[in-house]
């Protein structure tokens, strides 16, 4: 049987740096206020031509450098967003064209969980056989469209790319992954950018509601996609979950009895970037030197929709020298 394996990384953070205390000048906020109850310092925001687009070719070019693959050697590409460009054409095609790839390209759209729907997507491409090579990108650019004057809202997002190469391997790279989706819950964060009336365009969440969701999800996906994967909490070595609000993470940890060193933080620098959180934070730990080749990683994911889904990976690369 075919496996996929991760074979390339990479992540692009957009260079302008919003603080809190810039957001304290927009709304009734503070500092003490957003690192409290988010863990939240600073995140990135994308220039006024900057797009999700530009994001997604900047972290899918860091990621086949990576993995040392030509651009006429990927298969496809497929691009987790719900930030697109343009409603088309996809941002998979404005991003192929960025990148000079000749292969099929599409999005999709799972909102926060976009890169594990995106992942799991891949690896069924190549463990059929229908491709040996894909590029799998989580791109958002949520700052566009958050309300500006919502201080519920506007201090959690932040814009950034990661990416994956998956190659098909004889080693197992993608475990095993376990989706889910419920669009009962579509009220409780979206954002209607073809409503008729403007205000209704904005981001709206009901941030109590996807808090509790959040830890009821995640410790549940984990623990499915772990025993499908014949595998236990015991033997992973990281958690990687979607990035949105540091007591998200500590609950989960504490749900499922991890150690919390155990559970990769980055939202003090970046907030919540969607899609591009997840292969944004493995980058952080495959860059510093944090992953070995036979580390085993959860990835698991939580958004609008709603959706969920964990991925668990055997890393193969090597340690980064
Ligand atoms: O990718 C998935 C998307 N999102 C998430 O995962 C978000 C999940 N939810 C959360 O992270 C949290 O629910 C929030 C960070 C959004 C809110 O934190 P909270 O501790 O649940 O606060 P709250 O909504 O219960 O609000 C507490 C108080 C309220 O004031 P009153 O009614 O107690 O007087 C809010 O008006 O905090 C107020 N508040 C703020 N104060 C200062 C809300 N936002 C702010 C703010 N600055 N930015």
């Amino acid at each position: 049987m075919t496996h996929a394996a991760v074979i390339g990384v990479g992540s692009y953070l957009p260079e302008h740096v919003l603080t809190n205390a810039d957001l304290a000048r927009m709304v009734e906020t503070s500092d003490e206020w957003i690192v409290t109850r988010t863990g939240i310092r600073e995140r990135r925001m994308v220039g006024p031509d900057e797009m999700t687009s530009d994001l997604a070719a900047r972290a899918g070019e860091r990621a086949l450098a990576d993995a040392n693959i030509a651009p006429e050697k990927v298969d496809l590409l497929v691009v987790g967003t719900s930030t697109p460009d343009m409603a088309f054409p996809s941002t998979a095609c404005l991003t192929q064209a960025k990148l000079g790839l000749t292969c099929p390209a599409y999005d999709l759209n799972a909102a926060c969980t976009g890169f594990i729907f995106a992942l799991q997507h891949a690896t069924a491409a190549i463990e059929s056989g229908r491709a040996k090579t894909v590029l799998v990108i989580g791109a958002d650019a949520l700052t566009r469209l958050v309300d500006f004057t919502d201080r519920s809202t506007c201090v959690l997002f932040g814009d950034g790319a990661g990416a994956f190469v998956l190659q098909a391997s004889k080693e197992q790279g993608v475990l095993g992954v376990h989706l889910g989706s419920d669009g009962h819950g579509a009220d409780l964060l979206y954002a209607q950018t073809t409503a008729p009336v403007p205000a209704d365009a904005f981001l709206k969440m009901n941030g109590n509601e996807v808090f509790k969701f959040a830890v009821r999800a995640i410790p549940k996906v984990t623990r499915q996609a772990l025993r499908e994967s014949h595998l236990t909490v015991d033997d992973v070595t990281w958690f990687v979950p979607h990035q949105a609000n540091q007591r998200i993470l500590d609950t989960i940890a504490d749900r499922l009895g991890v150690p919390h060193e155990r559970v990769v933080s980055t939202i003090e620098r970046t907030g919540n970037t969607s899609s591009a959180s997840i292969p944004l934070a493995i980058d952080g730990l495959y860059t510093a030197g944090n992953l070995k080749s036979g580390d085993i990683l959860v990835l698991v994911g939580f958004g609008a929709g709603l959706t969920w889904g964990a991925a668990v990976v055997r890393w193969t690369k090597k340690e980064i020298s």
